[in-house]
């Protein structure tokens, strides 16, 4: 007679004995051309680059797992193109910025910032057909001090949307563009899937353990404690609520929010009331690897959004040991630590877990919504309607 008893004891005792290799969810992570994820993402303007990272020198840089050339023309506008050239192919990245574009470094063929084959040297009468060669290009706008990029297929290219968050800068303020992935220094481009990073924001019990625990305590008191959290849709994604009764009596409202796909929005955490008056993009570099771009409302002379956070010892992380990091870890080591892209289904997830839970089905209506040819939350098409509304922030004595 057979039996199964082996199987089930194996799965009852835990062991790691022949465990079956864990997968990830690869529609909610992988984010190349013709995936669903990549496809959503590409139906938004995305921040590539600070707007001083466009200049009139070539700089070769990476989003959804595409390699562009970055540069802005003598003129000032920025450009976004595929580095191999259309004649011959060779590299952009060697090429130099005029005026009117870009020009390889081969045979001089001049493109501007939308693909036009304006000069061809070597041709006779200076290219008679130059015009039928178009080097491949993205639409690209400077805004908050970022440059955006619009990724997707030409004919849904929407609106480039206002910040509300973003509008109330006084005489005195700006906006500051800023690239990172976590606030506690250390490089720009983390080496772990953005969706692990981006989904943290509604990981609000993280806070009272990593935060306050193991990295030491590095927030207000308050935010130490177990937090009571309501987690809810908004008209664009997913919001964390926390709410607590302070020693005085007045009533602390956190509000942390994410926006379908990619747009996360959370407070400061050090108490500063009111409203947000900054946003964040994450933006996959590729299946394994993100940044992250933030606009803030700053004094005029500010040179950071707000200084980064620091760590053991008042160090950053790039200043610490490696055994330091071990004993006080941050959120570069719990997120680079879920690996490479998560295993999704090694996962347990629990009661703590319901705004990630709603946040990922949420993301599943948007890649149906896309894949049924329809447009996705948050993409308008026209200037009226197309602005992006925050509900984050701090708020005390708010009634619920
Ligand atoms: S390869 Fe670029 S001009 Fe020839
Ligand atoms: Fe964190």
């Amino acid at each position: 007679m057979e039996t199964t008893s082996v199987d089930t004891n194996r799965l009852h005792s835990g062991s790691l004995y022949k465990r079956p290799p864990g997968t990830h969810n690869a529609t909610l992570t992988e984010v190349g051309q013709g995936t669903p994820m990549g496809e959503l993402l590409r139906r938004y303007w995305q921040p590539v680059a600070l707007a001083r990272d466009a200049t009139t020198t070539p700089k070769l840089i990476r989003a959804l797992g595409e390699e562009l050339i970055l540069f802005r023309d003598k003129s000032g506008r920025p450009g976004l193109v595929h580095p191999r050239c259309a004649h011959r192919g060779t590299s952009l990245y060697y090429g130099k910025v005029e005026e009117r574009g870009i020009r390889c470094c081969y045979h001089g063929w001049l493109f501007d910032v939308e693909g036009h084959c304006v000069e061809q040297p070597c041709e006779p009468g200076g290219g008679a057909h130059r015009d039928k060669v178009r080097q491949p290009w993205y639409p690209v706008r400077d805004a908050y001090d970022l440059v955006f990029a619009y990724m997707g297929p030409p004919e849904k290219m929407p609106v480039l949307p206002r910040v509300d968050a973003l509008e109330g800068a006084g005489p005195d303020q700006k906006i500051l563009g800023e690239q990172k992935a976590f606030a506690s220094g250390g490089p720009a481009i983390a080496d772990c899937n953005w969706l692990q990073y981006f989904e943290n924001a509604l990981d609000t019990f993280h806070v009272a353990v990593l935060h306050s625990n193991f990295s030491g305590l590095q927030f207000i008191p308050e935010m130490a404690v177990m937090p009571e959290v309501k987690w809810s849709l908004t008209a664009g994604g997913v919001k964390a609520t926390q709410h607590r009764q302070l020693d005085d009596g007045k009533l602390f409202l956190r509000v942390t929010e994410v926006l379908s796909p990619n747009v996360r929005s959370v407070p400061d955490a050090f108490g500063k009331k009111g409203p947000v008056d900054r946003i964040e993009w994450t933006l996959p570099v590729d299946d394994t690897h993100f940044t992250t771009f933030t606009a803030g409302v700053v004094a005029k002379d500010a040179t950071v959004i707000r200084e980064r956070r620091v760590l053991h010892n008042g160090k950053l992380w790039e200043d610490m040991t490696e055994e330091e990091r071990r004993l006080f870890p941050d959120d570069r080591e719990a997120q680079v630590g879920q690996g490479p892209i998560t295993l999704h289904s090694d996962e347990h997830l629990a009661t703590s877990d319901q705004g990630l839970v709603m946040f990922r089905r949420l993301l599943q209506r948007q890649l149906a919504t896309v894949a049924e040819g329809k447009d996705p939350l948050g993409v308008w098409f026209n200037e009226a309607e197309a602005v992006i509304r925050l509900e984050a922030g701090n708020f005390f004595d708010a009634q619920l």
